[in-house]
């Protein structure tokens, strides 16, 4: 019996682990409504999740220039990503490390130097403290360059993805995302990718685990959420979302694969390098795909959409960030991609097609952010807590993973499920509770 009144203001950090403990039972499909949105947990969740795991920072194609460099932010710190003049891409803290201030305030840019605008401490592109002005004089000659280089930050590449982390002892990133590359590969390592234009950003007054949790495992909100696009014709019904697989992996990954598709959604002209960068699973999988929506643990979502517009079949690709703000706060950035070597003309439908669905001003982005914003408000402070209210996560629970589906993971032949989510927050619990 869960106890109600419980207050984490007068408890431990280690009694609200046990509390956690006892009342988030994914398994069960009970995860309790506290979890997004009180205080303590975004906190420690800060800690034991977003300091702990790889999380997204961009995309290679932005910086494709020696000397290109964006910032990012790293769970609440400013990042830069810059590629050398020796081609490698790396990571820094943005601080200068003479006396801590922002050293670029920039988005992105080409820049073979950074200078501090507080002393003018001067930095090459690799790190190494390069100038510090009358440094003879006020320091004598002796001031130690090598020991002052910025702050490097810890960065992996997957596929053009590139990760970065505050673990001082991270698994590789490969052995991170496991299993889960053979989906991340349809979606961005099918071929070349690029990204277009600078990502979007909006902000909303929405926890972030539900749009991870959206991505990860709700096909069946589409259905009455997104009813609109049924009726505008743009899919062909209602339940156009049910038929498919839904896939989970081990560290709380896991997609929904929607198929089948009797039309071919990507230009055809690259089946060639389809297959070269594909296997024969794979691309029979691409062949057949109507969408691709997953979401890497923790924030990380992606989404490869089939839409018909203006007669014409088209699919669009995008990742995007759940980044966290605050408990009841986070920037979505998203990211556009697509086929390098696609025609102008593609890419500019492929572009149409993202814009009209997902983006501020797309109609599945405006009817998902409503519903964030509104679980988030009734989530947030004391009540949900004290009055014990949970979700009910037990969708799909009769159902028996199939094994005739060509790639790995725990698969259900079936979109409409809440496994993912169920297997989502027990990775997170673990974390929570390590
Ligand atoms: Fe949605």
């Amino acid at each position: 019996m869960i106890k109600t009144d419980v207050c984490f203001e007068e408890m431990t950090q280690r009694e609200i682990i046990q509390y956690m403990d006892e009342t988030v039972k994914p398994e069960e499909g009970v995860i309790p409504a506290y979890i997004m949105g009180d205080p303590a947990i975004y906190d420690l969740e800060h800690k034991k999740v977003f300091l702990k795991t790889w999380l997204f920072l961009g995309h290679e194609s932005e910086i494709q220039n020696n000397g290109d460099f964006i910032t990012r932010d790293l769970a609440g710190y400013s990042v830069i990503i810059s590629r050398g003049e020796d081609g490698v891409i790396r990571g820094f803290y943005n601080m200068c490390t003479h006396r801590g201030m922002k050293l670029c305030r920039a988005d992105k840019g080409n820049k073979g130097r950074f200078t501090c605008p507080y002393h003018g401490f001067t930095f090459k592109n690799n790190g190494d403290l390069i100038g510090v002005p009358m440094q003879k004089d006020i320091y004598g000659g002796n001031l130690d360059y090598k020991s002052m280089g910025l702050h490097k930050v810890t960065i992996e590449i997957y596929k053009g993805l590139i990760f970065g982390t505050w673990n001082e002892n991270p698994e590789p990133l490969s052995e991170f995302l496991g299993d889960f590359k053979w989906y991340i590969d349809l979606a961005v390592g099918r071929t070349e990718m690029e990204v277009i234009g600078p990502p979007q950003r909006f902000v909303i007054n929405s926890q972030w685990k539900i749009g991870a949790d959206n991505f990860v495992s709700d096909s069946y909100h589409t259905m009455v959420t997104h009813g609109s696009i049924a009726k505008l014709g743009m899919v062909p019904s209602a339940q156009y979302s049910k038929k498919g697989y839904q896939v989970n992996t081990e560290n709380g990954h896991g997609c929904n694969v929607g198929m089948p598709n009797p039309l071919f959604a990507f230009p055809e002209e690259l089946i060639p390098e389809y297959k070269a960068n594909l296997s024969a699973d794979q691309f029979e999988v691409l062949s057949n795909l109507k969408n691709l929506i997953g979401t890497i643990f923790p924030n990380l979502s992606f989404l490869v959409s089939h839409t018909e517009v203006k007669g014409q079949a088209v699919s669009n690709t995008t990742v995007r960030l759940w980044r966290p703000i605050a408990v009841d706060k986070m920037e979505v950035i998203t990211w556009f991609l697509v086929e390098k070597n696609a025609s102008e003309d593609w890419k500019r439908r492929s572009r149409e097609a993202f814009i009209l669905t997902f983006s501020p001003s797309g109609i599945f982005e405006q009817d998902d952010t409503e519903v964030f914003t509104d679980i988030t408000a009734a989530a947030t402070g004391q009540v949900p807590l004290s009055k014990n209210f949970n979700y009910n996560y037990t969708m799909g629970q009769h159902r028996v993973p199939v094994q005739d589906f060509a790639g790995p993971g725990t698969v259900y032949d079936d979109k409409f499920s809440e496994a993912n989510s169920r297997n989502f927050y027990r990775y997170w619990l673990d974390l929570m509770k390590a």
